[in-house]
């Protein structure tokens, strides 16, 4: 069975081609440098970037997997949640491409894809409880059997990829500030500088903004006095949030026993998260722990294909 599966939300344009539940390509145009001189993503000018990129990723992703388009049997597309633009771009190669060769077309949606990143190459044990960290969302996800998806938790504000672009927007650092922060969180103290303690909210709910303020105002105050030691508050920054995020999910697992703990989302190629998962996951004893492989991570279609093959699955079984 051939899938080709497009993923456009944001300011990714990214083809997949899977064959047999094996990924064949996974062709990713990324536009960070377009936006880099922004500061972050500017909507309108992602569309007309997916307009300009989309069919050289097409050929690509096709080329790379052997295989020839009127063979393929379903096409998946990113249906939301996302930019507007963005997504209407995918949804219009998706359905073209389908009405022209006749295959029919499955929308489908993004935060399901992240979770399904990390079933690629090794496989879910159900239950599963996976921690859902993008740019625009934070979630604690249970998912009790294939496809059946609960958010249990989420955060009432900024989401935590949200916070780590913002932080590091104003200490100066390029955009998408996450893996900056990421790299240089490791040459710095993570005891250096101190944040307010963050309240979980009923069990597994966030609120991040108000360590965002808290940044803020350290920097500040720090720049001022010519005393900001960047790696030193990357480190101190990146424990505090991270540490308040597993805070909750510990709760979860505490509440839920999950057979498989996993990771979603762009801030799963988080290093020091990474590694923090492993270790709660042989604290409580946990059967699997799955991270998304880091090419998985950030927007791809990969997980696209990946999420409609189980939803296709699913549909003979029943
Ligand atoms: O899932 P994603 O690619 O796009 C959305 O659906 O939002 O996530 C992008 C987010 C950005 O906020 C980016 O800064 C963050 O993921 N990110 C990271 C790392 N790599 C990407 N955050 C922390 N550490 C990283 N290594
Ligand atoms: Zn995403």
């Amino acid at each position: 069975m051939l899938i080709l599966a497009i993923e456009s939300s944001c300011d990714e344009f990214s083809v997949s081609v899977m064959e047999n539940g094996i990924i064949k390509s996974n062709i990713i145009s990324s536009q960070i440098k377009d936006h880099i001189i922004h500061g972050g993503v500017v909507p309108e000018l992602a569309s007309r970037l997916h307009t300009k990129n989309f069919p050289f990723v097409l050929i690509d992703a096709i080329n790379e997997s052997g295989i020839k388009i009127e063979d393929v049997d379903y096409i998946a597309y990113t249906n939301n949640p996302g930019l507007i633009g963005s997504l209407i771009i995918g949804r219009l190669v998706a359905n073209t491409i389908g009405y022209y060769y006749k295959i029919p077309t499955i929308p489908l949606n993004h935060m399901e894809g992240h979770i399904y990143s990390a079933n690629i190459e090794e496989k879910f044990t159900y239950p599963v409880l996976s921690l859902v960290v993008s740019g625009g969302h934070t979630q604690i996800q249970f998912i009790k059997k294939p496809l059946k998806f609960d958010i249990i938790g989420s955060t009432i504000d900024d989401a935590i990829g949200e916070c780590f672009d913002k932080v590091a927007r104003v200490l100066g650092l390029p955009y998408p500030g996450g893996p900056e922060i990421d790299k240089r969180a490791k040459l710095g103290r993570d005891d250096a500088y101190i944040f307010p303690k963050m309240k979980i909210i009923d069990k597994f709910n966030y609120s991040f903004s108000g360590l965002k303020t808290a940044s803020i105002n350290l920097i500040r105050k720090a720049m001022s006095n010519n005393s900001l030691e960047i790696n030193d508050f990357c480190a101190s920054f990146q424990k505090s949030a991270i540490d308040y995020l597993l805070e909750g999910f510990e709760n979860a697992i505490n509440y839920f026993k999950p057979k498989t703990i996993s990771l979603a989302g762009g801030v799963s190629a988080n290093n020091f998260l990474r590694n923090r998962i492993f270790s709660i996951g042989t604290k409580y004893n946990i059967f699997k722990i799955l991270v998304p492989n880091l090419k998985y991570c950030t927007d791809n279609a990969a997980m696209i294909a990946e999420l409609c093959n189980e939803y296709i699955k699913k549909e003979f079984k029943t």
